[in-house]
């Protein structure tokens, strides 16, 4: 197993390898009421990875109340130990006995292991929120961002009884629809064109290692590294790894429609979009291109996203200064920028904004914490 980027680390500091979950958190000067007797039973299943290092540093930020956790992971990271809320604790291999007497389950350990693991786990009654792809599409699945739809989630709660399973959306979805959303409920989004520039950290651990391993290699004149994508990363940018579909979008593509048409509840919404991995650590960026139903000016859109829960502006024109990657990364908030009338738009019909938003964060972890708290 790869070791991850831990929470504090930034782009311009991943430049050697960290051990996994290196500084357990000393305990702060407030109280903290998270591990409570009475609170939810929990399990991270993908602790090791990207995003189950996260989920742990989330969980701590926000205090989430639990009355104990199991950190999940393969046979390969059994016995290894992790840090979370000033204790430590041994990786356990997931097995289908896993979840027995578990209220809430974070998964990411990718789509197979949810399919697997994700049903067997609601059937023993916990409530699984998925951040793999496995059940986003599934009827009566709901597929949540808070600020955005968390009606689809109505009535599930902890300590019903019932097991339940809830998707976390992509995290492309979840970063654009953040800064879309407060736009399209003041003028109704008809067509939306999104052009992302998707960082190493999208595709794990290990892919930002081999960001890191190509860089120095290519910087020494040497051959690049490819194991985790096909082609030379560092010094380069390529059409997303996804797998091309049937209509020639690649899945990743795919998803940013399907899943806003069904985050929105609305069929008829046109979207399309084209997916770029780029060579940045973590923290996607987004150019949308929005055509809208009836008029949205852009000082009403600022307003707009200035009271938009979730999100911020960079924006000053003046200095050249809007949302980077840096700005986000480790942030739970997504920054927006470039506000402007899209010129090929006759009258206020028309917008172009830039987004930036960690996906490890808001588009993963913290998305699918927010969920857990609202099962409570
Ligand atoms: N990275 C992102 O920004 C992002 C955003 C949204 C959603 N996701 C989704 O989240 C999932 C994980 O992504 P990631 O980026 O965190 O990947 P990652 O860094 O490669 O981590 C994968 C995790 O899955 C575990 N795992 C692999 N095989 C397993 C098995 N057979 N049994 C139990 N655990 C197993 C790994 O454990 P070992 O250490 O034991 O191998 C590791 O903990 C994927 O479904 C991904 O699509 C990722």
């Amino acid at each position: 197993m790869t070791t991850p980027l831990t929470h504090h680390t930034t782009q311009t500091h991943f430049l050697s390898k960290p051990p996994l979950n290196p500084k357990p958190r000393a305990f702060s000067a407030r109280v903290k009421m998270s591990l409570q007797q009475s609170a939810p039973s929990l399990a991270v299943v993908g602790v090791t990875g990207a995003v189950g290092q996260e989920f742990l540093s989330v969980l701590s930020d926000r205090d989430f109340p639990y009355s104990s956790v199991k950190m999940l992971a393969s046979k390969r990271s059994a016995g290894k130990r992790v840090a979370f809320d000033g204790r430590e604790y041994t990786v356990e291999e997931l097995t289908a006995e896993s979840f027995d007497g578990v209220d809430i389950a974070l998964f990411s350990a990718g789509g197979s292991i949810s399919k697997e693991f994700g049903p067997r786990a609601a059937e023993k009654g916990t409530i699984v929120v998925d951040n793999s792809s496995a059940f986003r599409m599934v009827e009566g699945v709901p597929l949540v961002i808070p600020e955005v739809n968390p009606e689809a989630m109505r009535g599930i709660k902890v300590g019903k009884g019932k097991g339940a399973l809830i998707a976390n959306p992509n995290c492309s979805t979840i970063i654009c629809l953040m800064a879309v959303t407060p736009l399209h409920h003041h003028a109704k989004v008809k067509r939306m064109v999104v052009s992302t520039y998707q960082a190493a950290s999208g595709a794990g651990a290990a892919a930002m290692e081999e960001l890191v391993q190509q860089t120095r290699e290519v910087l020494a004149g040497k051959p690049p590294t490819c194991n985790i994508f096909s082609q030379q990363y560092a010094f380069n940018l390529f059409s997303h790894n996804a797998p091309i579909t049937e209509n020639g979008y690649n899945e990743e593509e795919m998803k940013l429609v399907k899943e806003t048409r069904k985050i929105w509840n609305d069929t008829e919404v046109k979207v399309t979009a084209t997916c770029i991995r780029v060579p940045v650590m973590r923290a996607h960026a987004e150019s949308v291109n929005l055509q809208f139903e009836n008029p949205l000016d852009e000082n009403t859109a600022r307003e707009l996203l200035r009271k938009a829960p979730g999100v911020y502006i960079i924006d000053d024109r003046a200095s050249n200064t809007f949302p980077t990657p840096l700005d986000v990364s480790n942030k739970d908030d997504v920054a927006v920028g470039r506000i402007r009338r899209d010129v090929s738009q006759d009258g206020n019909f028309g917008l172009d904004i830039f987004v930036c938003g960690d996906q490890i964060r808001k588009g993963a972890a913290l998305n699918a914490v927010q969920i857990a708290e609202m099962l409570l």
